[in-house]
């Protein structure tokens, strides 16, 4: 894979394909703008040397229509404040009234491209889609981590048209910190799992097993492990067709040495509200009408102190429903034992981050990966197709 510095830019039209899916409130203010400033690096180091910024990103899932709410705009608005210059939004991504947007600009000139996924042919991987895109461009950069996980034209086929295929700083930087954190890591390592779902999480365990020194379970996925265990998990959420799995993952890491944490207590309350009537209780005491909605204190004390010489950590997913006050603290405990402790800290996107921006300790925390899905990808111990592509790209291009 190439980086950008390795090439020249100068004067070139450069197209960079960034994720900024950012979330938007009901009048489309941009609510977190993260996803914006962590390309800020490529954009800027691009306009230094003259480059046309030509730049291009998805935005939601509009089903290969043109969804109005789903438009770019916003965007544009906040990334022309972060440069201090002019972003042109264009009304589409490709087509003859983007070509000559393109043809008309200078070196300097920024454009951002209309949401891709208003044409199938984005998320469908399709060549003739990509060869447009492509030809609007003498290098195409791909700093979109985020969504490099998914087999999409902009991303994957595009590197088989356009002239030159490189990556931005963020991907770099991206896969650079994951490596480190899971190939080469200081040890204890130790990862944090939490989220709803055993079954979004397989993979990433499995493969963990190879590499890690320590698991902490949380969030309801925790529920199933503690139902192989024996615990009557009362109402909580339980993925029986995963118990007997959750058993063996636990066994493979005992033959392993892996260590395995799971809650000692938990926030139980009847039904999912920020008005319920709350307790904590013992895992082996949870009341047969009452639902596992938190870690509980103890967990928490328990899971700071497994992490206390950790050297490095990797943590994705809540330990419980932080959405609601109630059930946050497990989450925030958390955030404040991961920020304290002298490890290399890389979180992944996706809800654990949102806990993090709320907790203010952003600066505590090495990495916050971009990637919510993309990061799981690399847990699992997976290639991105869209770094497989760059990779193959790199080969095939004389420069
Ligand atoms: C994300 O937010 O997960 C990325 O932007 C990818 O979007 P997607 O999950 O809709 O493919
Ligand atoms: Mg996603």
């Amino acid at each position: 894979m190439k980086s950008i510095k390795e090439i020249d830019i100068s004067g070139k039209r450069l197209l960079v394909r960034v994720d900024f899916n950012v979330p938007l409130d009901d009048q489309q203010n941009i609510m977190d703008d993260s996803r914006i400033r962590a390309v800020l690096p490529t954009l800027k180091y691009a306009l230094d040397y003259n480059a046309k910024l030509i730049i291009a990103s998805h935005m939601n899932r509009p089903g290969g229509k043109v969804v109005p709410g789903m438009s770019l705009s916003p965007a544009a608005k906040r990334l022309g404040r972060y440069l201090e210059k002019e972003v042109k939004m264009a009304n589409d991504c490709i087509g003859p009234e983007v070509k000559a947007l393109v043809s008309g600009m200078k070196a300097g000139d920024v454009v951002l491209l209309e949401n891709l996924r208003f044409h199938p042919g984005e998320q469908k991987n399709d060549e003739a889609f990509a060869k447009e895109l492509a030809g609007l461009c003498d290098v195409y950069v791909n700093d979109a981590f985020a969504v490099s996980h998914r087999v999409n034209a902009s991303v994957e086929a595009i590197t088989r048209f356009a002239p030159l295929s490189v990556a931005g700083f963020l991907l770099q930087k991206e896969l650079t910190y994951f490596k480190q954190a899971m190939e080469d890591p200081l040890r204890p390592l130790v990862t944090i799992v939490g989220g709803a779902k055993v079954s979004d999480k397989l993979g990433a365990l499995k493969n963990g097993l190879q590499h890690v020194d320590k698991f902490i379970i949380g969030g309801a996925m925790a529920n199933t492990f503690l139902k192989s265990t024996g615990c009557s998990m009362g109402k909580s959420m339980v993925e029986e067709d995963l118990v007997e799995m959750a058993a063996s993952i636990m066994k493979k890491a005992a033959e392993r040495g892996v260590k395995f944490y799971l809650p000692v207590d938990a926030v139980v309350a009847r039904r999912i509200d920020p008005k319920a009537e709350t307790k904590i209780v013992p895992v082996q005491e949870i009341p047969s009408e009452w639902m596992v909605l938190d870690i509980g204190p103890s967990t928490s004390l328990l899971y700071s102190e497994a992490l206390y010489d950790a050297k490095t950590i990797i943590w994705n997913g809540p330990m419980g429903v932080f959405e609601i006050d109630a059930f946050s603290r497990g989450t925030r405990a958390m955030v404040n034992s991961v920020a304290n402790s002298y490890a290399l800290t890389i979180v992944g996107g996706g809800d654990t981050d949102v806990a993090i921006y709320d907790s203010g300790e952003t600066n505590r925390i090495t990495y916050i990966s971009t990637g919510g899905g993309a990061f799981m990808r690399l847990l699992e111990g997976k290639e991105l197709p869209a770094v497989a592509a760059l990779n193959n790209a790199e080969e095939r291009v004389e420069v």
